[in-house]
């Protein structure tokens, strides 16, 4: 690594980790009563951490991840008009149907080879319970060394099965409930069942966070209209630096990409020249070595190629959590 690589790893890298571990959406997924109080003391915690993770990369060589969500499906209960995956607007040619657990578990531990650690990974969709290999790939997850946490998130439309819950009973991890419960019109008589999920959890001891509580679910947004285009850089920046896909890096279909919303972009839009070049193709890296280094520099920039598709315009705040679309749009 050169001097300005390392300077970039050590700014967009390094920095990144510690911005993930405040926020509050991640920490609620794991966050112990003496971790959240070490963070009332941010400032001094902020620069040991930071010295850490540093004197770690100069000896493992190896970059940490701080949050990544694996798609195990792109199909949804739900067909929600302001999704941030947009799964309404895949079409049967562009969803992923189910990941297979032989698939995940190759990804998983091609990855796995080539990074430090996994501070949190997610299980998403779509909705992830769709998938009937999640037990098996929960299971296999929580057993990596390299997998610090653990999390799905759910729309809490299916109740997880015994086998399901079985996985679910491990000290790494923590399940989003999302609260739709005001959500009456889902196609195919569809009904949400949080309460009946979050009692079955806690029941069964399995850490739950629901990221709806503090609004009462009126903390949605409207989306970016997407499109391919080349957006003046400042502007992107800015949109970039206030966007929560920042959190966020997905696993889909063996790429790594930005966010949830740019997995959709990969599957239904054709991407320039200079998008392509960010993602990370997991599947196709020569070694473990070439995969290290890629993922280095896509954790090294200083913003995203795909924000140059998204456009905030009429964007619109505090909005009911999960509207429905009046008719499927892409059956
Ligand atoms: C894409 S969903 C996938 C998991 C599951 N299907 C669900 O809805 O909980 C992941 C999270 O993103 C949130 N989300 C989706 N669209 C959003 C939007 N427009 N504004 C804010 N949060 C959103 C959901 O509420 C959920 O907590
Ligand atoms: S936000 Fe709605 S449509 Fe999108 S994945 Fe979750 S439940 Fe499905």
């Amino acid at each position: 690594m050169n001097k300005e690589e390392w300077k970039n790893y050590k700014r967009y890298g390094i920095e990144h980790l510690w911005e993930c571990e405040n926020n509050g959406w991640i920490s609620a997924l794991y966050d112990s009563k003496v971790l959240s109080l070490l963070r009332n003391i941010p400032i001094i915690i902020k620069k040991q951490f930071i010295k850490y993770h540093k004197l770690r990369f100069k000896i493992i060589q190896k970059p940490v991840i701080p949050v990544l969500e694996y798609v195990v499906t792109t199909k949804c209960t739900m067909n929600c008009k302001n999704c941030n995956t947009l799964v309404p607007y895949f079409t049967n040619d562009t969803h992923i149907k189910a990941i297979k657990f032989e698939t995940f578990k190759k990804d998983l531990d091609t990855l796995l080879k080539s990074v430090d650690y996994i501070q949190l990974f997610g299980f998403v969709g779509g909705e992830p319970l769709l998938n009937d290999d999640l037990p098996q790939m929960v299971e296999y997850a929580c057993k990596q060394r390299k997998i610090k946490h653990v999390f799905i998130a759910t729309n809490c439309t299916i109740i997880p099965n015994e086998k399901l819950l079985k996985a679910l009973k491990h000290k790494k991890i923590g399940i989003q409930i999302s609260n739709y419960t005001h959500v009456k019109n889902i196609k195919g008589g569809i009904t949400v069942k949080h309460y009946e999920v979050k009692d079955l959890l806690q029941k069964n001891n399995i850490k739950i966070s629901n990221p709806h509580e503090a609004t009462n679910s009126n903390n949605w947004q409207t989306m970016p209209k997407i499109y391919p285009d080349y957006q003046d850089v400042d502007e992107v920046i800015k949109n970039y630096n206030c966007c929560s896909g920042r959190f966020c890096y997905m696993l889909s279909d063996g790429l790594i990409l930005q966010c949830c919303t740019s997995v959709y972009m990969v599957r239904n839009l054709k991407l320039t020249e200079t998008v392509k070049e960010e993602i990370v193709d997991i599947r196709n890296a020569q070694n473990s070595k070439e995969l290290t280094k890629n993922i280095i520099k896509f954790l090294s920039k200083p913003y995203s190629q795909f924000c140059h598709y998204c456009h905030f315009v009429d964007m619109k705040y505090g909005l009911p959590c999960g509207e429905q679309v009046e008719e499927e749009v892409n059956a």
